[in-house]
C-alpha cells in the first residue's frame, strides 16, 4: 500500500544477530529522532532512553539475563526508562507539590508515553532493513538496573530494545482475528472465548518452537502471577505508588 505501511505489516521480532555490525551513526540519529517524534501526554515526554555503548555495562546486563542472549550479539542495545525525572525538575521549578507522581495514573502516562517512542524506534529501525526484538525481561532485573544505569528518583526502566542486522530469518506471527480485537462502538465479549481457542489453534499450527505452551495456558500461567516481575517496592522507593489516596 505504502511503504511505512509494509514495513509495520512486516514486523517480527528477531532473536538472532550478526555479530559486529555497526549501525552507521546517521542512522541511529534518526532512529532516535524517530523515537522522540511520538506524540506525548502533555508534551511531557515522560521517558529517556539509555543507549548502553560501554561493552562492559552490556556485559552485565547480558549476565543478569541469561534467557535473552540477543542483548549481548545486537548492534545497538537501548533501554527505554519511564521518566518523571525532569517533570520534577520542573515542578521544583515552579514550588509544584508533585503529588500527582505517586499517582497510579501516571504509571499509564509515563508507560504509554515511553511505549509510543519505541514503537517509534522499532519502526524507524525496522524501515532502515534491521531486525529488533524488544526485551521486557529486563523489569525482572528492575532493581539492578536501576543501581546500574544510575536511574535517579521518578524513573523506571521499562524495557530493552535489540537493533541489528538479522542472522536468522523469523516468520511473520499471525495476530488474533480483527473481530476479536476491534469493535463497532461498544464492546462486543460473545464469540471472544471461542476466538481465543481457535486463535490458539493458529498458534499451535504456526508451531513456533520457542513456544512451549499453547496460547491460553501461556497466558493463563503468567497471570498466575508465578513469574511476573515483582516491583512494588522498587516502584515505591523510585518515587511511585506511595502516598496516593483513592479518591
Ligand atoms: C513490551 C515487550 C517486551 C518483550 N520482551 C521480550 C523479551 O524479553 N524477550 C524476547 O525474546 N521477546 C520479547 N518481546 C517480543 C514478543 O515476544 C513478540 O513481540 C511477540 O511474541 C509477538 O511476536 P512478533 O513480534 O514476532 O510478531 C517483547 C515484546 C514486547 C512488546
Amino acid at each position: 500500500m505504502n511503504a511505512v505501511i509494509d514495513t509495520i505489516l512486516n514486523h517480527r521480532t528477531y532473536r538472532d544477530f550478526q555479530p559486529d555490525v555497526v549501525i552507521p551513526e546517521q542512522a541511529l540519529a534518526a532512529i532516535l529522532a524517530c523515537a522522540q517524534q511520538a506524540p506525548s501526554w502533555m508534551n511531557g515526554q515522560h521517558y529517556s532512553i539509555i543507549h548502553v555503548t560501554d561493552t562492559q555495562l552490556r556485559d552485565k546486563i547480558v549476565a543478569l539475563q541469561p534467557r535473552n542472549p540477543q542483548i549481548g550479539t545486537c548492534s545497538a542495545f537501548l533501554i527505554f526508562v519511564a521518566d518523571l525525572y525532569r517533570a520534577k525538575l520542573a515542578s521544583d521549578a515552579c514550588d509544584g507539590s508533585f503529588d500527582a507522581a505517586s499517582m497510579p495514573d501516571t504509571m499509564f502516562t509515563m508507560t504509554v508515553d515511553t511505549s509510543l517512542a519505541a514503537q517509534n524506534a522499532l519502526i524507524a529501525a525496522e524501515s532502515l532493513g534491521y531486525g529488533t526484538c524488544p526485551i521486557g525481561g529486563l523489569r525482572l532485573v528492575a532493581p539492578e538496573l536501576v543501581a546500574l544505569l544510575n536511574l535517579p528518583l521518578y524513573t523506571f526502566p521499562l524495557f530493552g530494545l535489540c537493533i541489528g542486522k538479522p542472522s536468522v530469518e523469523m516468520r511473520i506471527k499471525p495476530r488474533l482475528p480483527q473481530s476479536a480485537v476491534v469493535h463497532q462502538n461498544q464492546y462486543q465479549t460473545q464469540s471472544l472465548a471461542e476466538q481465543l481457542a481457535q486463535y490458539e489453534q493458529t498458534m499451535l499450527d504456526f508451531n513456533e518452537v520457542r513456544e512451549k505452551l499453547p496460547f491460553r495456558q501461556k497466558i493463563s500461567h503468567y497471570y498466575q502471577q508465578s513469574f511476573a516481575p515483582r516491583n512494588t517496592a522498587l516502584l515505591r522507593r523510585q518515587g511511585f505508588l506511595s502516598t496516593f489516596e483513592e479518591e
